[in-house]
């Protein structure tokens, strides 16, 4: 049970374009647990052969024009340089033990990876290996894959690897080319024992199941969770021994933490990549699977229930409660809130709770990506529309009636200030035409 978690091949997998959507609309009431493969390399979506347009894009430009020069170093190589160049926090420094990368010979729990992430891109770094792993978040086509060798260069290129997919596209990504973030048991040397995985962690996963084969400093009171244990042995004394591993502040008793550019695997850095990493899945979902049926129907009206499930996850309704207060790097949570933007009244919706949630006003800044912003118009519009009923109390469901009016309240105010794209009836309630 220790294979490769996400090596088979999905490559066969070519449905033509009607086979999906029946198959599609059998899984609609599921949406968000939907797992087939979107044919994202056939014509109408075309992944390969659609240039890149993202963070990586964009610095690859300014390093061919000579405008960004990247200076390697003895220790990390291109990463530090590479880091500034985007404007990634190293706070947001995680590190993953288990062996889940196609660099995996080389991580163990004594040489875990680490990442480094901004709302673009992530990055990752094997100590000692000779290529950095990155994936970008490109507004149209979804998650794409670089590598970029160690080895010192004048005009250091990154290179894109699509067959990274092989793992980065499946049932665990939401069926297109997305972001991954898991959790196993491992043995000593960071193997995976597959039958304890989480296919796919994110806000709504329960404390207890996240972490596993991951690092995490911070603290979080009594609420249990499966990082920081190595081997059964740790797992099992865990039963007895509740949080014998949680609540660490130092890494020093698994490795070298000297070895790394910052010293920990931020609780907190974690728990928004987590969110994150799902909603720009999903948006990637939901911009695919607008494209194929505008060019079927004309229209987005049969995605009424990818919709809603992608609202319930927008606004953090299924989101695992807090039973203690997590506290993590201060300066990590402060550089992700200082990206605001914010409304007049000082408020963002970067800024967190970490008491019984995870962000203060529950409503995901990735409202304001390209990601989002760039949907297809027939369908933000639908969204739109939807949110506003929500927030503006029209919506009585039971689905979002953890949305307190005064939460709904507070969230229509920061959006109606800070999202210029909304339609004018969020401004103007008198100029709705439609009702
Ligand atoms: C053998 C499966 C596998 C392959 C192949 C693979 N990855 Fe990953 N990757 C993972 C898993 C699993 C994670 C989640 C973190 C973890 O558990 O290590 C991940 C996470 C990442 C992350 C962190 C952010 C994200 O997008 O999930 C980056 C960056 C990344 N991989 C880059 C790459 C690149 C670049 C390639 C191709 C050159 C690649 N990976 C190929 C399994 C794989």
């Amino acid at each position: 049970m220790q294979a490769d978690p996400c090596m088979k091949s999905r490559r066969h997998l070519r449905l033509p374009l009607i086979a999906v959507l029946a198959f599609a609309a059998g899984l609609r009431a599921d949406f968000q647990g939907s797992t087939h493969l979107m044919p994202f390399d056939e014509e109408t979506l075309a992944y390969s052969k659609s240039p890149d347009t993202g963070a990586i894009a964009r610095l690859q430009r300014r390093i061919d024009a000579g405008e960004v020069v990247l200076k390697p170093d003895d220790r990390f190589g291109y990463l530090l340089p590479v880091l500034e160049a985007l404007q990634i926090p190293r706070s947001s420094q995680l590190l993953v033990f288990s062996k889940t990368s196609f660099q995996r010979d080389r991580i163990s729990p004594s040489s875990p990876r680490a990442l480094y992430y901004n709302e673009g891109v992530y990055i990752g770094y094997v100590s000692g290996a000779p290529l950095l792993e990155v994936s970008a978040v490109d507004p149209k086509i979804g998650a794409v894959f670089y590598t970029l060798e160690q080895k010192p260069s004048a005009k250091p290129r990154f290179v894109r690897t699509d067959n990274c997919t092989e793992c980065h596209a499946s049932a665990k990504t939401m069926g297109v080319p997305g972001h991954l973030v898991r959790s196993f048991q491992t043995d000593e040397s960071g193997m995976v024992d597959l039958l304890t995985g989480v296919d796919s962690v994110d806000h709504r996963t329960p404390l207890a199941d996240r972490w596993g084969g991951w690092y995490v400093t911070g603290t979080h009171g009594a609420q249990m969770h499966r990082g920081n244990l190595v081997g059964k042995a740790e797992f099992d004394r865990q039963e007895k021994e509740p949080n014998h591993a949680g609540n660490l502040t130092d890494l020093g008793h698994y490795f070298d933490p000297g070895r790394y550019a910052e010293p920990g695997s931020d609780i907190v850095s974690l728990m928004v990549m987590e969110h994150q990493t799902h909603l720009q899945n999903f948006l990637t979902r939901l911009g695919y699977e607008s494209k194929i049926h505008l060019t079927a129907y004309g229209h987005v009206n049969y995605l009424k229930s990818a919709t809603e499930a992608f609202l319930r996850y927008l606004l953090f309704v299924e989101e695992a409660p807090l039973t203690a207060p997590v506290h993590g790097r201060t300066d990590f949570t402060e550089a992700f809130v200082r990206a605001g933007p914010r409304d007049s009244r000082g408020r963002s919706l970067r800024d967190f709770d970490l008491q019984t949630r995870l962000f203060k006003h529950p409503c995901s800044y990735l409202i304001y990506s390209d990601a989002f912003t760039g949907l297809p118009e027939p369908l933000k519009e639908k969204l739109y529309r939807r949110l506003h009923d929500i927030l503006t109390g029209q919506d009585p469901s039971e689905a979002f009636s953890r949305l307190t009016p005064d939460l709904r309240k507070e969230i229509l105010e920061i959006l109606t200030e800070t999202k210029p794209d909304l339609p004018d009836y969020w401004r103007h309630p008198a100029s709705d035409s439609k009702r």
